[in-house]
């Protein structure tokens, strides 16, 4: 069997620069490989409501929003699986019996989720629901067999988590579930991208997002006033590149051709720089001011939004297509999903239905009729 690719997003806000760079770009290469047999693409809303349970017509009205910008930036329908997590309900039967094949104390060295427990201040109000959200997201990525799972680091605590969920199943039940790896970006300004105030992470709540379906001038706009190095006073001061949002976001998004088509001189046809090696070294020694620097990385993001962001106004006029992308790819997914917990049940020995040994057995045990029940009586009960 082929390699088959598994991702997903809570559906809670629109998709930002950190998502592009983190996950969506590199999906996009993916589907466009060739190289896999299957890509599932789910919007988490099951998940998103362990959080939010108060607010679920926020959760349900994201949905489409990261339908839209999942479409924009190039998933294929055609080739990518995007799917509906609550229109998948076996996915919640599979959790059930992974619940048991992990402890409580597990759940709670998960640093992911006690990072989220603090930032969501908690305490002692932690819903159950969303301490087992990493059990849950085993079953999403089990049930289609999945072993590469691109995602941020942040969540490599999940995928670990079913890799453990995987072997315990498999050394209890016999060999029944595929292993996953996780697949980070490649490029490490990629793997958390800042957010333009220069808080580690780019989210929506800290309001310190460029989202893809900002609009130029508020690209424009949060761009020039992006967190820069803040020693970096005067133009002639040298500057610091490195955890500095701007330069970070230059590595993560700048092509030698955006240096081509801005830094060459039409007249003498010569490069102000090169590449983005050369840009720093200037930073770094003194003289280049951040205007300067920022209007640079203005025209790269604007360059990279442009296409998606003229998608997204396509699709945003077929809402009701999107809408049958979803359900069209949940049924797909459910099929998938529906064999795979029939797997799990029957190698658990839970599949009563097709078991004429322990039908047997037990009629056995009680001197009742059907020793020789033939198979034919049975099939009235398979499913
Ligand atoms: N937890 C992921 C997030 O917050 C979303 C997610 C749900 C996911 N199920 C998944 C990611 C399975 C990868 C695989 O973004």
């Amino acid at each position: 069997m082929g390699d088959i690719v598994l991702t997903g997003d809570r559906p809670t806000g629109r998709l930002h620069l950190g998502h592009l760079v983190g996950s969506l770009s590199q999906r996009v290469e993916l589907q466009n490989s060739g190289q896999f047999e299957q890509i599932f693409i789910e919007i988490a809303d099951a998940q998103a409501t362990t959080d939010n349970s108060g607010n679920i017509q926020k959760v349900k009205d994201n949905v489409i929003e990261v339908a839209l910008d999942y479409l924009s930036c190039g998933i294929d329908p055609t080739k990518s699986t995007i799917f509906l997590q609550s229109e998948v309900p076996e996915l919640s039967d599979l959790t059930f019996y992974y619940m048991n094949l992990v402890t409580l104390a597990r759940l709670q060295r998960n640093p992911t989720v006690k990072q989220e427990i603090i930032y969501r201040g908690f305490n002692n109000t932690i819903p159950v629901g969303f301490m087992t959200y990493p059990i849950s997201q085993a079953a999403d990525i089990t049930a289609f067999n999945a072993n590469v799972i691109p995602v941020g680091d942040d969540q490599l605590p999940m995928i670990e988590q079913t890799r453990e969920i995987v072997r315990t199943f498999n050394r209890l039940y016999g060999e029944t579930l595929v292993e996953p790896r996780a697949v980070l970006p490649k490029n490490e300004s990629c793997q958390r991208l800042p957010g333009t105030d220069g808080q580690a992470k780019m989210s929506k709540s800290m309001g310190n997002c460029i989202f893809l379906a900002d609009s130029p001038e508020e690209v424009k706009r949060k761009v020039m006033g992006m967190y820069t190095d803040p020693n970096h006073l005067k133009v002639s001061d040298p500057g610091k590149t490195e955890g500095n949002p701007v330069f970070i976001y230059l590595d993560a998004f700048c092509k030698d051709k955006h240096f081509k088509e801005y830094f060459t001189n039409q007249e003498t046809g010569k490069m102000e720089y090169k590449n983005l090696d050369e840009l720093k070294a200037h930073y770094e020694r003194g003289g280049l001011g951040d205007i300067k620097v920022k209007k640079f990385l203005n025209y790269v993001l604007q360059d990279t939004l442009t296409p998606i962001r003229s998608r997204r106004q396509e699709y945003e006029q077929h809402i009701l297509e999107v809408y049958k992308i979803l359900f069209d790819g949940s049924d797909k997914a459910r099929k998938i999903a529906a064999e795979t917990l029939g797997k799990v049940k029957k190698a658990m020995g839970l599949d009563y239905r097709n078991d004429l040994e322990l039908i047997n057995n037990q009629c056995a045990k009680y001197g009742s009729s059907p020793i020789k029940v033939e198979e034919k009586k049975l099939e009235a009960y398979k499913k």
